[in-house]
């Protein structure tokens, strides 16, 4: 398959990809987190090939993505008054609502699951995008299974070329780290993945105790322990440590580190910012970057613990396990 790249601020390549959607091809699509795999979500042959081009094993569900809260309707049942308020709050953003799925919502989409996930993307072109394709799409993230988010155009080629029919550029992603997954099936509110929206954030809305608990029962791909993994490997080390490691030997390392650490000897380096929202949009570009110098290891140095950084510890702790 030849691979198009389309460009999100024509109109006529923006044609292009919806009506590929429709005929149930698969397009790569800018979001406002990372890019993603898009399929229609009510053609299950469609959806179907989102597993073949990730190599995704086919019980992880996919987040469908809406153009307008009415279709929120099409694909969930038994719609809490909590999604409402979140929705309200939040979409079009990077958060993704777990619901109960409608009956007619096909089990490809959601991994044979009964629950659904659901979110309102922020990118505007993929909002018009879907809404002048009048469809909502199943996407996960644009990457190989276990692979980094791509948030570059050129970065989902990189995996994805000869195997999407095309290619959406709408520039580097705003965030840089995937949504916040929040289950509102359960009698507690959960969160399942962290994301940009956080926990403190969901509660000023609903005015309840949200949790973020560290391991669920709940299937979400992201929570297997190797995941978001560059092919070079990854340690994420506090400063002493990665600076002991770098004098141990000559070995090629890339470093990424964020404080005003002393780095050398290393073949690559790379200084990330200091904010916890400006290191989550670098994370996955640089990690791609590094993996590309032709080094032995990835170092990194270990970011802050506290509040608002939590999606970043979680991507980089799957970043770094070692099986
Ligand atoms: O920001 C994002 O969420 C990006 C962009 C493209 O929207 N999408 C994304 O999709 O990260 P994916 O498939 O790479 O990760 C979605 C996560 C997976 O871990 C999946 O298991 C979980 O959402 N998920 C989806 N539906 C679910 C369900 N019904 N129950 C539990 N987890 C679900
Ligand atoms: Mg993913």
């Amino acid at each position: 398959m030849n691979t198009e790249l389309l460009a999100a601020d024509k109109p006529a390549d923006l044609n292009r990809a919806a009506a590929l959607l429709q005929q149930g091809a698969l397009v790569a699509v800018p979001t406002e987190t990372v890019y993603g795999l898009a399929a229609n979500a009510a053609d299950p042959t469609a959806v179907a090939k989102i597993f073949q081009a990730k190599g995704r094993p086919a019980d992880h569900p996919l987040i469908v993505h809406i153009p307008d809260l009415a279709m929120l309707e099409q694909f969930a049942i038994k719609i809490p008054a909590t999604a409402y308020q979140l929705a309200a709050a939040f979409w079009p953003g990077p958060l993704t609502l777990l619901l109960h799925k409608a009956p007619d919502v096909s089990p490809v989409v959601t991994g044979g699951l009964e629950t659904i996930g659901i979110r309102m993307p922020a990118h505007p072109a993929l909002l018009a995008l879907l809404q002048q394709a009048r469809l909502a799409v199943a996407a996960p993230s644009a990457n190989p299974y276990k692979k980094l988010s791509p948030t570059r155009a050129s970065q989902v080629l990189h995996g994805m070329a000869g195997k999407v029919a095309a290619v959406l550029d709408g520039g580097p992603c705003q965030h840089g780290l995937e949504s916040t997954i929040v289950d509102l099936t359960g009698e507690q509110i959960q969160i399942l993945r962290s994301g940009p929206i956080s926990a403190t954030q969901l509660e000023q809305v609903l005015g309840c105790r949200v949790t973020t608990p560290l391991q669920h029962q709940v299937k979400v791909s992201g929570n297997v322990g190797a995941h978001y993994q560059p092919n070079t490997p990854v340690y994420l080390l506090a400063p002493e440590a990665l600076l002991a490691r770098l004098a141990s030997s000559n070995a090629r390392r890339a470093v990424l580190y964020y404080s005003a650490l002393p780095v050398t000897n290393a073949a690559y380096q790379q200084q990330l910012p200091a904010t916890a929202a400006g290191y989550a949009q670098q994370l996955y570009h640089q990690l791609f970057l590094a993996d590309q110098q032709g080094v032995a290891e990835i170092l990194v140095e270990q970011p802050p613990h506290s509040p608002g950084w939590e999606a970043v510890q979680d991507r980089l702790r799957r970043a770094a396990h070692h099986e």
